[in-house]
């Protein structure tokens, strides 16, 4: 009876790490796919520099820093200029939700 518990509780916590594994790998997709949705990709490449930088660029340089979500989520809605060159990005909000824009932001921190 006692193993039986046990067991049980063993798949049940399988199964939950099977489903947020499925998760963040459908995250994952979800961030490439609106990126070409929302037009980020006529000045962002994933591995060449384009009008802006690429995003594994991005990724690399923001690696193991804590504040890079909320700073990203914030010059992608504003625009801005100066962090890799002179060229200005044109503010994305509110032509892109929030949303989209976290959604993308995390999916580029997470490349690198
Ligand atoms: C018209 C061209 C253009 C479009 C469209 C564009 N970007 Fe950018 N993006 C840039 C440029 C240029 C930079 C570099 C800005 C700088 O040097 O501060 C940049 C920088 C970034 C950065 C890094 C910011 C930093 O401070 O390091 C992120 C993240 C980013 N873009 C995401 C996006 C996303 C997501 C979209 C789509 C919603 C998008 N961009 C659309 C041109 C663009």
């Amino acid at each position: 009876m006692k193993n039986n518990y046990i067991s049980n509780s063993l798949s049940s916590v399988c199964f939950i790490g099977l489903i947020l594994g499925a998760g963040s790998a459908m995250g994952a997709a979800e961030g490439e796919v609106l990126a070409q949705k929302n037009g980020c990709i006529a000045c962002h490449a994933m591995d060449k520099k384009l009008v802006g930088p690429s995003f594994q660029e991005i990724s690399k340089k923001y690696k193991g820093d804590s504040v890079a979500q909320a700073t990203l989520i914030a010059k992608v809605k504003a625009g801005g200029t100066g962090v890799w060159g002179k060229i200005p990005m044109p503010p994305q909000s509110p032509k892109v939700s929030e949303a989209d824009i976290k959604t993308m932001v995390d999916w580029t921190l997470g490349l690198s």
